[in-house]
């Protein structure tokens, strides 16, 4: 066995007596101890599986509640939320921006339409330029590509899948005029040190929190921190309502800047007065958001909890190691539950195998994004486009694609190992600890990874 092997019993061994009381009281129990006698074999390779027929929990969440909500938006007729004042969408702005601690919410048809809306009404556009991370979803690059400005990509701290805020500043050129952090996971990045370089150069900040609902950072929730916050609610969010989004900040001119533009550039009191699509969220939406609000306060309790409790295993487990958290980090919001891969404790076996063994026993490891944004088609298609070509310099746009370079965030891509949170880690301890054992079901047999 190598220096970088690790057995069940020394993994163990390693354990502070609190986790080692945990593993032996739960994890332990299940694996090995089946009556064929066939667990200890990989599913993958005819074993029993660590979880057989055994559902995850439910996602998206539905209860009446929500059911009657709904049902009573069908009945009323009031479909959009210009038809009615105080209707579900205005409604759910006021208590959303409650329960985050914002002042102003406005909601938007989707968290790209809630960025794409910032971006405007901030007054970017061609010839400006947004640092952000190559380690999103599209709809973060969508929202500053949708209007004409050059999104940056900076590099990751491979470890916490998050900017670096020290590549953040390298990329701040004459023309930057905001950073969108991004927080991965829902998981805060280095938010501190990126609002001090967005400080000093001037810099607005967007806060990319379309993962990161209820999160929080040194006492505030993400998305209060820079000067406006994006959430979205699209289908698997951990609140949803098919597509969704919303905006929260405390400016209230700019707040009203954010509805103006989301309602087509026209303004609360009818005059139209700018640029801006028609971005508005519907009472659909809002009742079926509204219908849940009551109860997402206990699911964001149980993911953590969850979390923390597997983290808490896996501690002194060096195959498998938790995304990486920053001080000041007190909760999370809990998209993903990611881990990184590091294949020389498996044997060297690629991800690959270890997810294909993985799934096998029934847990639904994945590898989240395959690619960084700057190995994606989009960016020869803007360098392309004529608009781009007058608004910025040749050697810009020739730099810009030298800096499509990014090894941090390749390696992040390539080992990230990651399960779909909102409803899984609302399981329970005994479903946490099926996850904690076929972990280790899998490493015990990391010598026959190799032939799958
Ligand atoms: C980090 C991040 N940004 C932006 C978006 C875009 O949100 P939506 O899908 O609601 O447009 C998502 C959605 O997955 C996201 O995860």
């Amino acid at each position: 066995m190598g220096t970088n092997d690790l057995n069940r019993r020394k993994f163990m061994g390693k354990l502070g007596a609190g986790s080692l009381a945990m593993l032996t009281a739960t994890a332990m129990p299940s694996h090995g101890k089946h009556s064929n006698g066939n667990i200890d074999k990989l599913a993958v390779l005819g074993g029993e599986p660590i979880r057989k027929n055994k559902a995850w929990p439910q996602w998206p969440y539905v209860d009446e509640k929500m059911v009657e909500s709904i049902v009573k938006t069908t009945r009323s007729g009031k479909w959009s939320r210009i038809d009615i004042a105080n209707g579900s969408v205005a409604t759910f702005e006021k208590e959303y921006a409650k329960l985050l601690g914002a002042n102003y919410c406005v909601g938007t048809g989707s968290g790209t339409q809630a960025l794409s809306t910032c971006v405007e009404a901030l007054g970017i556009g061609p010839g400006d330029e947004v640092v952000t991370s190559p380690y999103t979803d599209m709809g973060t690059v969508s929202a500053i590509i949708t209007s004409r400005a050059l999104p940056v990509l900076a590099e990751l701290d491979p470890d916490s899948y998050q900017l670096d805020p020290y590549d953040v500043e390298k990329k701040i050129t004459p023309n930057t005029k905001a950073i969108i952090p991004v927080y991965i996971g829902g998981v805060p990045c280095d938010i501190d040190r990126i609002m001090a370089i967005a400080k000093k150069h001037n810099l607005k900040v967007i806060e990319d929190s379309c993962q990161a609902h209820l999160a929080s950072y040194k006492g505030r929730k993400l998305g209060t921190i820079g000067d406006l916050g994006c959430f979205s609610f699209q289908g698997s969010k951990q609140i949803a309502c098919g597509e969704g989004g919303a905006i929260i900040g405390n400016d209230q001119a700019l707040m009203e800047q954010c509805y103006t533009v989301q309602n087509h550039g026209t303004a609360r009191n009818g005059k139209h007065v700018t640029i801006g699509p028609k971005y508005r969220m519907n009472e659909f939406e809002g009742s079926i958001l509204l219908g849940q609000l009551d109860t997402v306060q206990e699911r964001f309790r149980i993911r953590n909890e969850n979390a923390d409790y597997l983290n808490a295993k896996l501690k002194d487990f060096p195959g498998l190691v938790p995304q990486k958290r920053y001080e000041g980090t007190e909760s999370a919001g809990l998209y993903i539950y990611a881990l990184t891969y590091h294949k020389e404790h498996f044997g060297n076996a690629d991800r690959s195998k270890f997810l294909k063994a993985i799934q096998a026993e029934g847990i639904g490891f994945s590898g989240y994004i395959a690619n960084g944004l700057h190995r994606e088609p989009w960016v020869d298609h803007i360098l392309g486009l004529r608009s781009y070509k007058q608004m910025y310099t040749a050697n810009r746009l020739k730099q810009y694609k030298e800096d499509m370079n990014l090894p941090k965030c390749d390696l992040a891509c390539s080992r990230m190992v990651s399960l779909w949170a909102s409803g899984t880690l609302l399981g329970t301890k005994q479903d946490m600890d099926n996850i904690i054992d076929a972990i280790m079901k899998v490493y015990d047999n990391r010598d026959k990874l190799h032939s799958l």
